[in-house]
C-alpha cells in the first residue's frame, strides 16, 4: 500500500522512514535532499543505466545448502530511455524495500523484463506491477508459464519476447538473446545495444556483497565467481558452451550479472569460464572423507602424501567440518574424485552418501574416481557409493577396502592406487 508520498513503506529501514517524514513536513528543499539520497543508493553503469537492487551482507547460506563467505547482492538495472524506461530483473522478496526505495521518484516504469524466474530475482516483481500499474513483464515463453507457476502475476500483464527480438526503449535498445539453462530452462540475456552491457542474470555472477560496483581482475571475485559456478552452473557446461557462442564476437564493454560486482574487463570473466567448461582436468584430486575412529583418516592422509610424492596435486576435506562450496570449486578441475568413508551398518557414511549425491548433480568433469576406507564385520560401501554417481561418467580405479585399522598390505594397496592415478594423469597431459 502506498503512503502519501507515493512510496512504499520501508519496514525495516529507519532512516529511510525519517526522511519520508522530514520530505513531508518540510518543502522543496528537503525533497531535494531525499532525492539526493535515492541517487546516493543507485549505482550509475553509464548515462541513464544504475543498479537499483539490493546487497544482502548477512546471508550465509544459498540454496539451504552452499555457503556464502561474502554474502550476496541481488542486482537490479534502471534503464531510462527518451521515450520508455525499463527495470531489468528484481530482488529476493524479503529485500523488496530496499528496490523501491530506489525506484522512489520513478514516475513511469513500462517494463520489467525477467531473465530467470527464480525467486531471489523475480520475487518483487508482484510488487512493482502494483506500483507501476501500466507496466508489462517481459519474458522468454517458458519464462512466462515459471512465473505465472511461482508468483501472483496476472498472465495478461507478461509479453514474451523471441531469440534476438529488440524493444527500442528512445535510444536505448534492449535485445533479447536467448541463453537457456543457465541454470534454469527460461533463463534470457539481455544487451543494451547502444552501451554494449550484456545483463545476465545468474550468468557470469558471483555470491559477493561489495559497494562498489564494478570489479577488474579481482581474485577475490574470481573466487566467489567460481563458487557459483561450481554450484549453480556446471551440471549445464555444454550449453554454457553454446550459450557462450551466442555472446562471442559481440562488443561487450560491461557484462552485468544479478548477483555480484559488474565486470568492466568482460574478458577476464568469460575466459574464466571457458577455461571451466572446457574438456581439459587438472593433475588434481578431490579427497572428500569422513573417519569414525581414525583408520579412514590414516589412509587419507597416507595416500595424500603418496600422491603429492607423484607430483599430483590433492585437496582434503573432512566432510564433517567442510565448506561445501570450497568442496565444490575443487570439483571444477580436478581429474580424479577419491571417496574416503568408514562403514555405517553395511553401507557408506551418511555424509559421505551426501557429498556423493552431491559430486552426481553438480557432474564435475572427473576421469577418475576410486573409493578407499574401513569396516567392521562387513561393507558394501562402494557397490552403494558407485551406484550413487552415475552421472559422472568416470572410470573407476580399484578400491582399496581394509577391515578394521589398516595394516601394511592395506598401505602397499594406497601406494599402488596413487601410481595407477599418476599414470593416467601423465597420460591426460599428453592428450
Ligand atoms: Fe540467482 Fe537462479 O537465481
Amino acid at each position: 500500500m502506498k503512503d502519501e508520498i507515493g512510496c512504499y513503506p520501508f519496514h525495516q529501514n529507519e532512516t529511510l522512514k525519517l526522511f519520508q517524514v522530514k520530505f513531508k513536513q518540510n518543502d522543496s528543499t528537503e525533497s531535494g535532499i531525499l532525492h539526493e539520497e535515492i541517487a546516493m543508493n543507485r549505482r550509475k553503469l553509464c548515462d541513464h543505466v544504475y543498479e537499483v537492487g539490493a546487497i544482502d551482507w548477512n546471508r550465509r547460506l544459498f540454496d539451504s545448502l552452499i555457503p556464502l563467505p561474502d554474502g550476496t547482492s541481488y542486482n537490479a538495472y534502471l534503464v531510462e530511455g527518451t521515450e520508455k524506461t525499463a527495470l531489468i530483473d528484481t530482488v529476493e522478496p524479503g529485500k523488496t524495500d530496499q528496490l523501491m526505495r530506489k525506484l522512489c521518484d520513478v514516475e513511469h516504469l513500462d517494463y520489467i523484463v525477467s531473465q530467470h524466474a527464480e525467486q531471489d530475482h523475480s520475487g518483487a516483481i508482484p510488487a512493482i506491477l502494483d506500483k507501476f500499474p501500466q507496466a508489462k513483464v517481459i519474458s522468454s515463453e517458458k519464462g512466462k508459464t515459471m512465473l505465472t507457476d511461482l508468483l501472483p502475476i496476472n498472465p495478461d500483464r507478461i509479453i514474451t519476447v523471441s531469440d534476438a527480438e529488440k524493444v527500442d526503449l528512445g535510444g536505448k535498445n534492449l535485445e533479447f538473446i536467448y541463453t537457456p539453462w543457465v541454470h534454469w530452462p527460461e533463463t534470457i540475456s539481455t544487451y543494451l545495444v547502444e552501451d554494449k552491457i550484456l545483463f545476465t542474470c545468474d550468468f557470469f555472477g558471483s555470491h559477493y556483497a561489495a559497494s562498489e560496483l564494478f570489479t577488474d581482475c579481482d581474485p577475490v571475485v574470481y573466487e566467489a565467481a567460481k563458487r557459483y559456478y561450481a554450484e549453480i552452473m556446471m551440471s549445464f557446461r555444454s550449453v554454457i558452451q553454446k550459450n557462450l557462442k551466442k555472446i562471442d564476437g559481440r562488443k561487450i564493454v560491461m557484462i552485468a550479472p544479478s548477483h555480484g560486482p559488474v565486470y568492466r574487463q568482460p574478458e577476464y570473466i568469460i575466459n574464466a569460464y571457458k577455461d571451466w567448461i572446457s574438456d581439459s582436468v587438472k593433475n588434481e584430486v578431490v579427497l572428500p572423507y569422513i573417519s569414525m575412529h581414525g583408520s579412514t583418516e590414516r589412509m587419507t592422509e597416507f595416500l595424500a602424501g603418496e600422491l603429492a610424492a607423484r607430483n599430483v596435486k590433492v585437496r582434503l576435506f573432512d566432510l564433517t567440518v567442510t565448506d561445501l562450496g570450497k568442496l565444490a570449486i575443487a570439483m571444477v578441475d580436478a581429474a580424479t574424485l577419491v571417496i574416503g568413508t568408514p562403514t555405517v551398518n553395511i553401507g557408506p557414511h551418511p555424509l559421505v552418501f551426501a557429498a556423493a549425491n552431491l559430486a552426481n548433480i553438480l557432474r564435475p568433469k572427473f576421469r577418475y574416481i576410486s573409493i578407499i576406507g574401513s569396516y567392521g564385520w562387513h561393507s558394501k560401501a562402494v557397490e552403494q557409493l558407485v551406484n550413487l554417481v552415475p552421472n559422472l561418467k568416470a572410470e573407476v580405479i580399484e578400491p582399496v577396502i581394509c577391515k578394521g585399522v589398516p595394516q601394511s598390505k592395506d598401505f602397499s594397496a594406497l601406494s599402488a592406487l596413487a601410481d595407477k592415478i599418476a599414470e593416467r594423469h601423465k597420460s591426460l597431459t599428453k592428450q
